[in-house]
Order: structure tokens, then sequence, then C-alpha cells
């Protein structure tokens, strides 16, 4: 569609076509006089010819936007106005554009631009929102200084920056750090302030505040520890300081994604934030902190350097990820945050990669950059980061990103930008290593070995499968960290990092005593499938004795997908070599209970359904569930005394901590009473769901009763307690779907949606139904088709409101062509049934017609 207007439905953009902006941005003076039906932005630009680019007609970014007035230089223009912007006559020379618009923040349940949250005023301008605040360049490399005046009766008005003047009715910010607009950012309502105060190593004091609407005060403590310690470990580790008086963060309850880096500003889903003992799991806690991590992070790996145009997203979601993942690792167990990072890799990323919506971390084309907010970008892109500081090594990683920051700083910076500055720090030549940006797809690896005369010898072949639009795939660089184990247990080769570039390599280690055992991929040093033939005792060997914390799990989880595999293929009864395995680790307490409590979760049916894909054979959802179930009652009946005597050990005494030690432990024992509560009726659940003090506790406790389809009582007194809070209630209607029969789940996703509760217009009580009812693979893909229906009804209706979140949910379909002819018909039907509506969302056209293209 070569014709289509810029931002029309069908047309793409591609990352070749780049050019830069014909103007520079000197200054941005923007007024807000708030209203709910008719807010007024009045904004005031200083354009100058941008030496660097040829100057092409002017043209301005809005949607949505009615445009009251327009001057230049005073004097008032008639600009040509279309659905995407406006274009306009200017002067040669710099000129200053003056424009007063009007929106409607009460109307906009897209949730991006400015909208209303329970009567708050916020914004979300990442990707292309502030397009729909006022005209403008709506482009990451267009950079500059904002000052932001607010006029209304809220008691609290915030911007990006530092306070320059307040008074009855009106707030001015002034942020001296240039920026693009998509980090631009304003919140004004009834909040209140937790505040604190950092002081940073140079001195330089910061007032730090957690805004909240009244009632949530007392659960912003955590949230403000946790953006302390990232304060300071990004000074220890990175070398870099905050650079504002002020850090504010709010809270908001209707938000698309987890949080956003606005700077001076961030804002957060209030989900991704809010916390205490009594609503927060454990899980809920680490995540919180991982993602005010991540956002003030965002401040130097996204602000002082951001994106020259949106293909490079990466760039700064790769490299803050891979951030706040180190953040976690030093704040909690390192090999911990490894093997749950694998394990959501492969379930999100790799099915991604294995499937119609793959694409490159760095991707060339898209239509809607909002749908390329993905695991590839954030999980993948970190990483590729990953990968290229263990090829470097720690030092000069360090070294490089020194330069990065010294040479960027202030930049809107490519990928290219990026491997230059590790090649200059290091001599490096990255040309090979940059296909990881390019190329989409995971690689397979397949492993063989030999074994001469004290040589041993192992041989790598690498091919990565095609991907769309990308039939054909070159070798990667891959750095493959392999140690070797003799027979009697011993570590005889410790860890070595192999770097393989072709598509077959051999690596030989010497003067070895005995045929040792390999331990391949250790760190899951790269983000492959690595396929390497080896029998149940080599497994269980690594297992026993591996010295690498991630292989010891990897070793126990093929052992599990072994078993699993093989009584879904051939009707086999659960392993007792891997039963026995499984119970000489879990009831060895010198290991980490968190890592004990990995051990003993099963691969999920997703992974089990993608490995039988790949394995040439048609996976049936019911049967995996069936087989999983089995497995579990085999588990508990194989070890009912050790996972009882777990469950007593490790009960955490006295006063509810968040921290990693009491959380592991509450892991095992809540991993040890979902199998127990096969064996004792619900028993044990019962008691701890009556005495517990906490979330975590209570709702272990309710989704093993739930497992068993008992949970009848406590979940209506759950819902009884909990239904002034949206974030326990969002809880209250997910679980109920996730723990349903496969026969079921649709049948209880749609009770739910009838339930009074249910807002759609709320993203997190809209993913709370129907994020879990996509992903209980058994219950979704229910012979009946009923899933199907039912999410495909629920998503035409969210697209006209909210096509972002419709678009990510969509993603739901992706893994189709892997299912039966029955299924594959039925699904492609619903979304065909998508794809044929009238007015649909150029967000859900481009997802749907992926996904169909396949
Ligand atoms: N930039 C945000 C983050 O990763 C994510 C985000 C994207 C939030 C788009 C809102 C909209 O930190
Ligand atoms: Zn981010």
């Amino acid at each position: 569609m070569k014709d289509a207007a810029p931002g029309t439905t069908g047309e793409t953009i591609y990352l070749a076509d780049y050019t830069p902006f014909g103007w520079t941005v000197e200054d941005v003076h923007l007024t807000f006089r708030l209203a709910p039906e008719s807010t007024r932005v009045i904004s005031k630009i200083r354009f100058v010819p941008n030496p660097e680019a040829s100057q092409e007609r002017f043209f301005l970014h809005g949607e949505e936007l009615t445009l009251v007035s327009a001057k230049i230089d005073g004097q008032s223009v008639s600009p040509e106005i279309t659905e995407q912007g406006l274009t306009c006559a200017v002067p040669e020379g710099a000129f200053t554009w003056e424009a007063e618009v009007e929106i409607a923040p009460a109307k906009n349940f897209a949730l991006e631009g400015l909208y209303m949250s329970n009567g708050m005023y916020c914004t979300q301008c990442e990707a292309e929102g502030f397009r729909k605040i006022t005209y403008y360049p709506d482009r990451p490399d267009v950079m500059s200084v904002f000052t932001v005046r607010i006029e209304g009766d809220e008691p609290v008005k915030l911007s990006n920056g530092n306070p320059v003047a307040s008074g009855e009715g009106f707030a001015e910010w002034h942020d001296p750090w240039p920026k693009p607009a998509y980090l631009f950012a304003l919140v004004a309502g009834e909040l209140v302030a937790h505040p604190d105060r950092f002081t940073t190593r140079s001195g330089k004091d910061v007032e730090l505040n957690i805004y909240v609407r009244p009632g949530d005060e007392d659960k912003c403590a955590f949230g403000m520890e946790a953006l302390k310690k990232s304060m300071k470990w990004d000074e220890d580790v990175y070398g870099r300081e905050y650079d504002l008086d002020i850090f504010n963060i709010v809270a908001v309850d209707d938000f698309n994604m987890g949080a956003m880096e606005n700077k001076g500003l961030n804002i957060f889903n209030s989900s991704c934030v809010l916390a205490s003992p009594e609503t927060s799991t454990d899980a809920n806690f680490e995540r919180i902190e991982a993602i005010i991590a991540h956002e003030y992070f965002h401040n130097w790996t996204g602000n002082r350097i951001t994106c020259r145009d949106w293909f490079q997203l990466c760039l700064k979601e790769g490299l803050t990820v891979f951030r706040d993942a180190s953040f976690t690792a030093d704040m909690r167990s390192e090999p911990v945050k490894r093997i749950s990072d694998v394990i959501d890799l492969r379930a999100r990323q790799f099915r991604e990669d294995n499937g119609p919506l793959a694409h490159p971390v760095r991707p060339e084309s898209f239509q809607e950059i909002n749908n390329f907010y993905t695991a590839t970008v954030y999980e993948k892109g970190a990483e590729v980061i990953g990968m290229l500081k263990r090829l470097v090594g720690d030092e000069a990683y360090a070294k490089a990103l020194d330069l990065y920051f010294d040479r960027h700083d202030g930049d809107a910076a490519t990928i290219e930008d990026w491997l230059k500055v590790f090649e200059d720090a290091t001599g490096r030549d990255l040309t090979q290593f940059k296909r990881w940006y390019s190329q989409a797809g995971t690689p397979r690896l397949r492993v063989s070995e030999s074994w001469d005369d004290g040589t041993f010898t192992l041989t790598f072949r690498q091919d990565t499968p095609p991907t769309p639009g990308q039939p054909t795939k070159l070798p990667q660089v891959l750095p493959i960290a392999v140690g070797l184990i003799g027979p009697n247990g011993d570590e005889v080769q410790e860890t070595t990092l192999l770097e393989m570039t072709e598509a077959e390599q051999s690596f030989s280690f010497s003067g070895l005593g005995a045929r040792p055992v390999p331990s391949i991929l250790r760190g899951f040093s790269a983000p492959v499938v690595l396929q390497h033939e080896t029998d149940t005792e080599t497994r269980a060997f690594l297992l026993a004795h591996d010295t690498d914390p991630y292989n010891r799990w990897e070793a126990g989880r093929s052992l599990a997908k072994q078993a699993l595999l093989r009584m879904i293929t051939e009707g086999a009864e659960p392993d007792p070599a891997y039963l026995g395995a499984l119970q000489t680790v879990i009831t060895d307490e010198t290991l980490d209970p968190a890592f004990r409590a990995l051990t003993l979760a099963l691969p999920s049916e997703d992974d089990l359904a993608q490995t039988l894909h790949e394995g040439g054979i048609t996976p049936d959802p019911q049967l995996i569930w069936e087989k999983r179930e089995e497995m579990r009652e085999a588990m508990a009946r194989w070890m009912p005394d050790q996972l009882a005597t777990l469950y007593r050990v490790h009960q955490v005494p006295g006063e509810y901590r968040p921290d990693a030690e009491p959380a592991a432990a509450r892991a095992l024992a809540n991993t040890a009473l979902g199998l127990l509560t096969r064996l004792d009726g619900g028993e044990a659940a019962r008691a701890q769901y009556a005495s517990a003090d906490n979330m975590t506790q209570k709702l272990a406790a309710l989704t093993a009763l739930l497992s068993i389809g008992a949970a009848e009582t406590e979940l209506a007194a759950f819902y009884e307690q909990w239904k002034e809070d949206r974030l326990v209630i969002d809880k209250w209607f997910s679980m109920q779907v996730a723990f349903a029969r496969p026969e079921e789940t649709a049948d209880v996703a749609a009770a739910l949606v009838a339930h009074p509760d249910f807002d759609m217009k709320n993203p997190n009580r809209f993913r709370a139904v129907f994020g879990a009812l996509s992903m209980s693979q058994a219950g979704f893909h229910a012979p009946s088709g009923k899933g199907y229906a039912l999410l495909a009804d629920w998503l035409i209706k969210l697209d006209a409101l909210n096509p972002q979140t419709t678009a990510r949910m969509c993603a739901a379909f992706q893994t189709w062509k892997r299912f039966d002819a029955g299924r594959q018909a039925m699904i492609k039907a619903e979304l065909e049934r998508i794809a044929a509506r009238e007015g649909l969302s150029r967000d859900v056209s481009e997802m749907v017609t992926r996904i169909l293209n396949h």
C-alpha cells in the first residue's frame, strides 16, 4: 500500500528510510489548562534549521487534536491538517511556533497521551503518544529542554525536571536535560506522597517521592527502599549518579504496561509499585524491586542516551533489562535469578522466535511500534548484551560502558554506535556478532562428543530455522561456557568459554585421565536450543554433581522433560529414575531452598507442546495437561514423608519479610504444599489459609485448594475480605481461570466477565481474566473452541477502546500452527473474524495479519 498516508493502516515504516528531521528544537514551553472534557494545551516551540538535514516540508505529528489557533513568529497561520498531523509554510531561518489545542482526557481510554485514571490526570507518551497532546515532531531524535506550566485545582501537579514555581492553581516545572517528547510526563490529582531523600556519591541531596491515591500510603515503603538501593547500585556498579534535585514516582491504576521512565517522573502501573505483606506475594515484591530498578536505570540508559529511532528500541531496553537483572542478581540470588530468567525467556521469547511473530532484536520494519515492545526486543536484547559481556570480559565491558556514556551522553544513538564503542574499547571486530541484532530465530546447537586417548572433543553444529522474511540464516557468534566433570564427580575442567563462529566447529581438551562428562552452556551462556543427546544416567549424574547451578537445574529439567515426553508419546509410567534423582536433590539441605523449589517445578505445558511440535508430533493440550497432573500425583506419592518434612522445616517463623531468604523457604514449603494437597484432600492448605498473615501464604494455600477443586469457601472469604482492593481482586479473577479444569476454563472466564467487578477499561483486570485464559494452554485450546471465541469476542470489544492492550493480547494465537487441523481451522476463523472488523486499529490489524500470514 505504497500511497497510504503516513501512519495509516497498512503502511510500513522501514529502518532503511531514516532521515533526520529538518529542524532542531531549541526549547519547548507548554501550558496545560486542565479540564476533563476540554483541556487546553498551549505550546511555544523554537525551531532552528538542522544543518545535518535537508530542508523538507515542515510536518508536525498530531492526532485526535482540535487546533484552536496557530502562529509563527506571532503571526496567525492556517496549517493543512490531516489525521496524522499538520504541514505549514515556514520561514527559512529559525522561528517560533505557537499553538493552542484542545483535548479530552476523560474520553481517552487508549491510555496513551493525556488521560484520566480514577479522577487523576496522567500521561503516557512512549512510543508515539505525545502527538495526542500537541503538535510536535514526535520522534526520539528530536530532543529539547521543556518548561511546563500546569493550571488546575488539583492539589498535586507534577511534570519532569525540577519544580520552579507554584501557587494558587498552578505549578511550573523545568527540565534542564534535553529529552525526546516520549519522555514527557504530567500528573495532576489528589495524591499523597511517601517522601524520602537520597544523597548521591558527590553529595547532591535528592528529594524522593512515591505519589499514590489516599489510602495507599502504607504500600510505598518497599518501593522506596528499592529506589534507594537502585540509585546506590547504579553509582557503585556503573558509576552513574542521579542528575536532578527531585525524583518522583506515581502509581496509576489504569496503565497499559508495567511502568514508564519519564525523566524525573516515573509513572507506574500500581501493580508494579504498591506492596504490602497482606496484599502482595513474594513474587510481587521481587518484581516491584526489579521494575523500580529498571525504570530508574533508564535515566542513563534511555534518557541521557536515547534512541535515534524506534528501530533502536533494544538499545535502551535490552541494556536496561540486562542492568536490572544484574541488580536483582546482586540483591538476591544470582543462580536463582538466572534460572528464572531462562524459564521466562523460553516461555515468551523462544515461543515468539518459533512462530509468525518472530522478528530480529532490532526490527527493520513495522506498522505500529507499540507491537514491538516484545520479549525479543527486551529479553533477547538483554541476552545479547550478556553474551557481549561474556565475550569481552568484565573489565572490557566496564571500559566500553564508560566510553559509551562519555561519547554518547545527550545523543540519540544507534546499535552501530553501541557496537562501535565495544570495538574501540577492545579492538575486537564485531561484524559477525552484529547478526544477533538482525537475524531472527533461536539457533539450534547440536553437540556430539568423542574421546580418544586422553583427549575429549566436543563438536558443535549450529543452525537457525527460517523465520518470516528470513528463509536462510548465517552462523552466529556463540559464547559456549563449558566445564568437564570426572567420573568420580569432581570437576576436571573448570568453566571455560568456547567461542563458536562457524556453522560447525570442534573444541578439544587434552591430558585427561578418564572420559569426562561435559557440562555445556553453563549459565545459559547463549540463547540457543541445546540439542545434546544424553542418557538418563548422565543427566542424573549432572543433577547430582554439576558445579554450575544453572546446569544442575537444567539437568533436572531435562530429566523431567524426557520423563513427561515419554508419558505423553508412549504412555510410559512416571520415571522412577527421575523421581529418585529429584528426591535426592530436594532433600539436600545444603542447597538453596529457592533452587530446590525451581527443581521441583515441572516444565510448563507450553514448553512441552513446543518440544513435541519441534519433534514433528502434534501436541494434544488435554493430554499434556493430564500427564503433567499424573506426574505431580506421582511425585507426591513417591515422597510424601519428605514433602511433609520440607513443608514443616521451611515454615518461616516471626514477622513477614519479603527478603530473598525467607521467600526462598516459603517457595519450597509452598511447592511441597501444592503436592501434598493431592494426598490430604486439602487439610494442610486449609489450615495454612486460615492462619496465614501474608498474601504469599494465603495465595499458595488458595491455589493449592483450587487445583483440587476444593476452594469454594476460601474463595468466597477471599473476595469478601479484599473486595475494596483492586490489585488483590485482580488475583481473585486470574487464579480462578488459571486453576480451572481445562474443560471449564472458558466457562469460568465467561462467568467472571459478567461479574460486576469486571471492568474491561482497566488493563490489569482485563489481563487478569484473558491473560490467564490464554496462558492456560489446555483450557484455551479446549476442543470446544469456546476459549478462542470468547477471547476473540473481547478483543473486538476492547479494540474500540484500547488498541495497544488488545494487540498485545492477540499474541495468544501465535502458536496456532502447532496444533491439529481442527484447532487451526477454529483459530483461523476467529482471526479472520477479527481482521474483518470495520474500524480495526492499526495495532490489531498488524498483529492479526502477521499471525495469519504465516
Ligand atoms: N519504556 C517502558 C519500559 O520498558 C515500557 C513502556 C513502553 C511503557 C510503552 C509504556 C508504553 O520501561
Ligand atoms: Zn524499559
